[in-house]
């Protein structure tokens, strides 16, 4: 299997007043398509920024982020930009929505960026599967602003899974959610992951929603300390990952 995607030997350094902070300090590793990954570590190892080195939101100090075959910086904006677009969907550490728009429309913003018609056809059909997908079929209309904390995340879950992107990237998805409604958006990224194959890549501190992975990398000062294989199962109980954990000491 053709790796999906690739790191090879990320470096990010962020310029601040008299010193720089190196949040990267080459990192290289390799995803394999249709696979689960889980990344932890402390607050502040990293996680967030390879992630979005990851995604291409963001460029390296040096190094290579390879994207489906592409070199990312090898290409231009546009095509950086459209790849990004189509390949991979992003759900961040908070939500963002955009608080003007319905439940519907939020969803239905990939497509519009696309300048696809969200009203017709076959993007009209996924935007409704991708609604009920995190079961919010009925809220169409309702505005970020009338919903829970967990019904936005799941909206944000929908919209990133809508244009079915090969990659789907979430930063702490379930960090602000009580542990049922946590459980239903890993369970949504896990059906995605084993139903339609696409690949995912989870930022999280918690071994529960970790132990949905393949493969968890474990991140301390902006390198990758640890790799722990779990392997493809169908329950995800987290007594294993965190016996290995207490293993490595982590
Ligand atoms: N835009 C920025 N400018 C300067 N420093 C930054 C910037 N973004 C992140 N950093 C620094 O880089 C390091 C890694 O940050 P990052 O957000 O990747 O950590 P994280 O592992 O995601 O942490 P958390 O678990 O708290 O979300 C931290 O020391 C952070 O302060
Ligand atoms: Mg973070």
């Amino acid at each position: 299997m053709p790796a999906i995607l690739e790191a090879r030997d990320l470096v990010k350094r962020y310029r601040l007043g008299a010193g720089d902070v190196e949040a990267l300090r080459g990192v290289s590793l390799s995803v394999e398509r249709g696979e689960f990954v889980a990344f932890m570590g402390p607050s502040g190892s990293g996680k967030s920024t390879l992630l979005h080195l990851l995604g291409g939101l963001d460029r390296p100090t040096s190094g290579e982020v390879i994207l489906d075959g592409a070199a990312i910086s090898s290409l231009s904006d546009d095509a950086a930009t459209r790849l990004r677009r189509e390949q991979t969907g992003f759900v961040f550490q908070f939500f963002n929505l955009v608080p003007l728009l319905s439940v519907r429309e939020n969803v239905a913003l990939p497509f519009m960026i696309a300048g696809q018609d969200p009203n017709r056809g076959e993007a009209a059909e996924r935007i409704g599967d991708a609604i009920a997908a995190v079961d919010l079929a009925g809220k169409e209309r309702n505005r970020p602003d009338q919903l829970s904390a967990g019904e936005q995340q799941r909206v944000a879950i929908a919209r990133a899974l809508v244009h079915r992107p090969a990659l789907v990237l979430a930063d702490e998805p379930t960090g602000n959610l009580d542990f049922t409604t946590g459980t239903d958006v890993l369970e949504s990224l896990w059906r995605s992951c084993t139903q339609r194959g696409q690949t995912i890549v989870l930022v999280t501190h918690d071994a529960k929603a970790a132990a949905y992975a393949d493969r968890v990398f474990f991140l301390r000062d902006g390198l990758v300390r640890d790799e722990i294989v779990l392997g493809r199962r169908d329950e995800h109980g987290a007594a294993p990952l965190i016996a290995r954990l207490a293993q490595l000491g982590l």
